[in-house]
């Protein structure tokens, strides 16, 4: 069997087209969506993304705000940006882009977020509305995930769902929407005693280790739908997944290319929640 590919790409560009509508019309209501990244330090991957981010969003419609501050900003500067960016009335969305420098205190500044305003979906607010099975802003690259699940037309109903990794922006969210979806999830993460075996039960597996090809294609069920949110850079300036493509293609019935999978889902996702809050101050 050879899987198919879900093409987050196309899938990513439906969605934006479908964003892109919703902007029209809350500027034609006079409601023009804004984000605002704020991107503290120089770390050369953090300004990829955030790049990319504030172009799909200017290519949308949606107005980019950008806030660059230099690598030695303390967490109080911080503060008083985000207080600001609450208090403005014309900022829909704020993003604070992660990883911070180790001087600010991450936990406080998400803490900060106008929850309304959190389209990253990382506030305490926000996760335990999840939590409760009524979301306001889903982290968008679980939400892009299960977009991508949909089109996999998979049942994830009774199915056994693995999710490798239990990181707040991916891992938790993720395992909380696939039990919504009635699948039987299990979640792995480093001290897993025997993750092939994890795998080898899974009907469907989201990996979001950030490891290189951790995933070995031959753990992979036959059949299984396979999720690769891995995004690991080769010296070669290629992008790797961290499940073994090739060996895991072989097995699935469907599976995420990297790049082209869930990266764009991620982007897309997150306008999807700016023109949300958008759509909300429209009235
Ligand atoms: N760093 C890695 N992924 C993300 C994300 O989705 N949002 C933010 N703010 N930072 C990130």
């Amino acid at each position: 069997m050879s899987a198919r590919r879900l093409d987050g790409k196309a899938r990513a560009a439906r969605l934006l087209g479908e964003v892109e509508q919703r902007v029209r019309a809350c500027i034609e209501r006079g409601v023009r969506p804004c984000l605002a990244v704020v991107l503290v330090g120089d770390d050369p991957a953090s300004q990829v993304y955030v790049r990319s981010k504030e172009k799909r969003a200017a290519e949308i419609g949606i107005e980019a705000r950008d806030h660059r501050l230099p690598a030695t900003t303390t967490t109080d500067e911080l503060l008083a940006l985000v207080a600001a960016l609450n208090a403005d009335r014309a900022v829909d969305g704020i993003l604070v882009q992660m990883p911070l420098p180790p001087q600010c205190d991450a936990q406080r500044i998400l803490l900060a977020v106008d929850p309304a305003k959190d389209v990253d979906g990382f506030h305490p607010d926000n996760l335990g509305r999840l939590m409760l099975g009524q979301p306001r802003f889903v982290a968008c690259t679980p939400q892009g995930c299960m977009l991508l699940l949909a089109d996999a037309g998979i049942a994830l109903a009774g199915a056994r769902a693995l999710v490798i990794g239990r990181s707040t922006i991916v891992g938790k969210p993720m395992a909380q929407l696939l039990v919504h979806a009635d699948a039987t999830v299990t979640v792995a993460h480093s001290r897993t005693r025997d993750l092939a075996a994890e795998v080898a039960q899974a009907d469907v597996v989201v990996a979001a280790i950030g490891r290189l090809e951790f995933v070995r294609g031959e753990w992979i069920k036959p059949g299984a739908v396979v999720i690769d949110v891995g995004m690991n850079r080769l010296a070669d300036g290629r992008l790797v997944g961290d499940v073994e493509f090739a060996a895991a293609e072989a097995r699935a019935s469907a599976i995420t290319p990297v790049p082209g999978g869930v990266g764009p889902m991620t982007i897309a996702c997150l306008l999807n929640n700016v023109v949300l809050a958008a759509e909300r101050r429209a009235g």
